[in-house]
């Protein structure tokens, strides 16, 4: 592990300093994973803050009172992140929490555990798009560059997380049949109720059709950006700048439409492409 600036390197993916540390990945490493513990995994700018909206409240009937009243870091926290020691271990079960590890990276004792997960993507070229978007605003990480520059970095890995092909192929290769449920951003954006159907028939929580349409219209995207304890407007300006960019910033499908320029699309796909070459990954973005 090597401290490298704002960033801090482990296992070669980079993670921001303000939030991470060698004792929270250590954390991560050797915390006990429990049966009916739940994960939502995602590359970075995927949409993780709409599931730790989504989460608590398929866990408590539709119960509004958690997302109104815990910020969404302590409501389902980051496995690898400074707080979760803090928060977890208080946490009464199930557990929720969210990670953006590869596969290979969580817990020891999570392989051997009955523990599920729901793993969501996204376009990558709108992630890509979203992460340049909040490099601006957020002054723990480093200026993202011109786009064409950031392109580059995504490219090739120097960002968040690593490469985004590394991380959805460690998870599309993953051996935990029906453990893990495989959602895209897209889906949730399209028809966000269909979705929550399958989410708590998968983690078993029977909610009736009021309590899914309650869910369905307080995680629509101009409700969640009013929500103070999901928006990040409860960190500083100088951490989170929002005049620069919001965190929840469209929640649209395809607005890289509106930022890459057709050599960029051109070469953005060309890579890609080589980078999943002979796996049997499909997306729905594709069709
Ligand atoms: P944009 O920057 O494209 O708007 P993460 O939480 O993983 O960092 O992802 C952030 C992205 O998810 C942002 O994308 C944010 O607006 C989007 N998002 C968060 N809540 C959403 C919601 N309720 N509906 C649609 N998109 C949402």
């Amino acid at each position: 592990m090597t401290n490298d600036g704002k960033y801090i390197v482990y296992h070669g993916l980079l993670c921001p300093n303000e939030t991470h540390s060698p004792e929270s990945f250590k954390y991560a490493e050797e915390m006990k994973v429990n049966d009916d513990d739940i994960f939502v995994v995602t590359y970075p700018k995927s949409g993780t803050t709409w599931m730790q909206e989504i989460l608590p409240l398929i866990l408590n009937g539709g119960e509004l009172t958690p997302v109104q009243t815990i910020p969404n870091w302590d409501r389902v926290p980051w496995l690898e992140e400074t707080r979760a020691a803090l928060v977890l271990d208080r946490q009464t079960s199930p557990r929720a929490m969210v990670s953006h590890l590869p596969y290979h990276l969580m817990p020891c004792s999570f392989f051997s555990s009955k523990a599920k997960v729901i793993y969501v993507t996204r376009n990558p070229k709108d992630v890509m798009v979203s992460s340049f978007h909040f490099h601006k605003m957020a002054s723990f990480l480093d200026d993202p560059g011109t786009f064409d520059e950031f392109l580059d970095k995504f490219l090739s890995g120097q960002v968040l997380f690593g490469k985004w092909t590394d991380h959805v192929k460690s998870w599309h290769n993953s051996d935990l049949g029906d453990r893990i449920l495989y959602i895209s951003y897209e889906e949730m954006v399209k028809d966000l109720r269909g979705v929550l159907e399958r989410f708590s028939c998968f983690l078993g929580r029977e909610l009736s059709e009021e309590a899914l349409d309650c869910v369905a219209r307080h995680c629509c995207f101009s409700n969640m950006k009013t929500n103070a304890m999901s928006n990040y407007s409860l960190v500083p300006q100088e951490i989170m700048d929002s005049s620069k960019s919001p965190f929840l910033r469209k929640g649209i499908a395809g607005d890289w439409k509106n930022h890459f320029s057709p050599e960029q699309d051109a070469k953005f796909s060309a890579v890609l492409k080589e980078q999943t070459k002979g796996l049997d990954l499909k997306f729905c973005w594709d069709e």
